[in-house]
């Protein structure tokens, strides 16, 4: 298939077809979810928690991204994937400057990367907008931002408040304004996500834990593939259990790309708030 560019994810977002996004964390199964038709795949920094064992994003280190996007994109190329890699600036990478987070960003482009991910709200349009300017592709993220975990006192849903919620939709629009392609919310109401989207004239939303609204959705691999510990997230389908035995890991990143696209996941009565 064609490379996904960011041009033809605009067609996609125009022509209403859902983006389907999963994370990927190392050169295997970045590729077998290239070739189960994924059209983004993520390195997110959640990989500090299911590839690391630590007990949130924050102390995820810049070089710890480097190593996995470089993982991630060596597969797509060897392989010869052709889906849109973007990869998280970890917490204290992007934060103390519009310099540094270029500077960041760059680190990440020349793994392989080619769009970075930055979780907040206002403040970081500022470095969203410099990012933009000198070439660098940028995904915001709104709602439950993870690396400011401590702050929110748990991964629980935002945006539940008018005051709230009124904030996340100017924070996505004063986000695309700077620049933003994309912007993930996590863990909102679904009928604010569905609010966001609208609002947005080209910036893509995908969601997670945000039901069915948002133009895309994103899962962690491990949890669609129930590869988890502990418990499991409301929002989250374990495609692996859920009737795909004999495609196993492939049939199940498939089922969930087939899913997304159709609109039968996720389903509102059952993965959103
Ligand atoms: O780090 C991550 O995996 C993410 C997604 C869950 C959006 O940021
Ligand atoms: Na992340």
């Amino acid at each position: 298939r064609p490379a996904v560019t960011l041009a033809s994810l605009a067609a996609q977002r125009a022509r209403g077809e859902k983006i389907a996004m999963l994370t990927a964390y190392d050169a295997t199964f970045g590729l077998l979810a290239d070739r189960a038709g994924m059209d983004c795949l993520l390195v997110g920094d959640s990989l500090g928690m299911v590839c690391q064992g630590l007990t949130s994003t924050t102390p995820v280190s810049l070089d710890t991204m480097v190593y996995h996007t470089e993982s991630v994109s060596r597969g797509l190329r060897h392989g010869g994937g052709s889906a849109w890699l973007l990869t998280d600036l970890p917490f204290g990478s992007y934060h103390l400057s519009r310099e540094q987070a270029l500077a960041s960003a760059l680190r990440l482009i020349q793994a392989g990367a080619q769009m970075i991910k930055l979780e907040g709200g206002g403040w970081t349009a500022e470095m969203v907008a410099f990012l933009v300017e000198r070439g660098v592709p940028v995904c915001a993220h709104l709602g439950l931002t993870p690396q400011t975990v401590h702050v929110l006192g748990g991964y629980r849903l935002q945006g539940r408040e008018d005051a709230a919620a009124q904030k996340l939709l100017n924070d996505a629009i004063a986000l695309e304004q700077a620049g933003a392609a994309m912007v993930v919310l996590e863990m909102v109401p679904a009928a604010l996500a569905r609010q966001v989207t609208a609002a947005l004239a080209h910036c893509a939303t995908i969601g997670i834990g945000a039901g069915s609204g948002t133009d895309g959705q994103v899962l962690v691999v491990h949890d669609m593939l129930g590869a988890t510990t502990g418990r499991l997230p409301r929002f989250v389908r374990n495609f692996l259990a859920d009737g795909n035995h004999e495609g196993g890991i492939a049939g199940a990143m498939a089922a969930y790309v087939a899913a997304v696209k159709s609109g039968q996941y996720p389903d509102d009565s059952l993965h959103a708030w």
